[in-house]
């Protein structure tokens, strides 16, 4: 993806959807809310690549009980219409899951499909327990049944870049989330 100019990188932000300081109240309540329901038992934040990872570094910062950090990059393939999904990791983790509370730390849940796959390997390590955290959430989007444990936003079926999320690789530096216009 290429820009004529920086205008034409900019002008694609349409407008402010969500702004730095709610991004930043809601990531300091869902760290309390984390913080209160583990006992000490370890936690992994699982955060899946790219999308999720300013998220991720904010809200560890939020978190105060012993918790410890993976990665992972997922592809999934999908024929036509079937929502049944074969997923490709190519990143794992390295961790021995059974010694471990997993929170999956999202960006974004659209129709769900890749996180639902992934969701269904990790819990086949079974982990101690494991929850979903998403910063958005387009459950008009939705074609699978997937328990989502918290969501900070809700947002329509509208495409959203910043904070992490991208268009083409680009905008996820922007300290907010903005909706893109192509
Ligand atoms: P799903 O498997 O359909 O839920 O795909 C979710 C993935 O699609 C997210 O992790 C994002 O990478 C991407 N995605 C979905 N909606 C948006 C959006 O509005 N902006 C940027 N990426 C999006
Ligand atoms: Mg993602």
């Amino acid at each position: 993806m290429e820009f004529k100019n920086v205008n034409a990188f900019r002008e694609k932000i349409k407008r402010i959807v969500i702004s730095e300081n709610e991004i930043k109240s809601a990531v300091k309540e869902a760290g309390k809310i984390i913080n209160s329901l583990y006992d000490g038992t370890p936690i992994l934040l699982v955060s899946i690549l790219k999308g999720s990872f300013v998220f991720l570094a904010d809200l560890c910062r939020e978190i105060n009980i012993p918790c410890e950090i993976g990665f992972m990059a997922a592809e999934s393939y999908y024929d036509g219409t079937l929502s049944s999904g074969n997923v490709k990791i190519t990143m794992d983790l390295t961790q021995d899951l059974s010694k471990y509370n997993i929170i999956i730390v999202e960006d974004i849940i659209d129709t769900g499909r890749t996180l639902n796959d992934v969701v269904n390997l990790l819990k086949a390590r079974n982990p101690i327990s494991l929850r979903i955290i998403t910063l958005l959430d387009k459950p008009s989007r939705r074609t699978v049944d997937l328990k989502v444990d918290l969501s900070l936003f809700t947002i329509p079926d509208i495409f959203v870049v910043g904070y992490g999320l991208d268009f083409g690789e680009y905008y996820r530096n922007l300290p907010y989330i903005a909706e893109f216009s192509e």
